[in-house]
């Protein structure tokens, strides 16, 4: 069965929610998918070992959360070239996080992205819960 990591940086919770609304998305595709907080990340041994990796932060004053900034340093250590990709967070009005992860994950880990990464206000809203498990469903039938 094909494995997949979801990691995602929050302060107040709603990237977790929508962290939790794509793993689910990618288990109905039949695929495994593990749902940590980047706290948990701490060696390069803990993203080793999966077919797929979803990384997720909000953004705050203009940028992804110091914490993913720091993972993604360490996932440049891991080899993830051809492996399946997406990105997500939450966002208030710019959203810079969503589009910056994805494209350090295109661009220098030459991961095999979904189409765009995913930004939404709040899982709640506007069909958020089916947006971000449709988001894992396409990161699924990647694997
Ligand atoms: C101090 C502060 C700064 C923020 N800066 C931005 C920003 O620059 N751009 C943006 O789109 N949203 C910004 N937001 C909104 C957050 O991204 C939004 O509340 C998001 O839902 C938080 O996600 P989280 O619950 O996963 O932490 C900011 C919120 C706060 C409290």
């Amino acid at each position: 069965m094909a494995k997949t990591l979801v990691v995602y940086a929050t302060r107040g919770g709603e990237t977790k929610s929508i962290a939790s609304l794509i793993a689910e998305g990618i288990r109905f595709t039949g695929a495994e998918a593990k749902c940590i907080n980047i706290t948990e990340i701490k060696k390069e041994a803990d993203l080793e070992g999966y077919d797929g990796y979803v990384f997720g932060s909000a953004t705050y004053h203009g940028e992804m959360m110091q914490a993913m900034k720091t993972m993604l340093f360490l996932s440049e250590k891991v080899n993830l070239e051809g492996k399946a990709g997406g990105a997500f967070g939450a966002f208030g009005w710019s959203g810079e996080a969503p589009v910056r992860i994805f494209e350090t994950m295109k661009n220098i880990f030459k991961m095999n992205m979904v189409n765009d990464p995913l930004m939404l206000k709040s899982s709640s809203l506007g069909g958020g819960i089916k947006m971000a498990q449709d988001y894992g469903r396409r990161i699924g039938e990647k694997l």
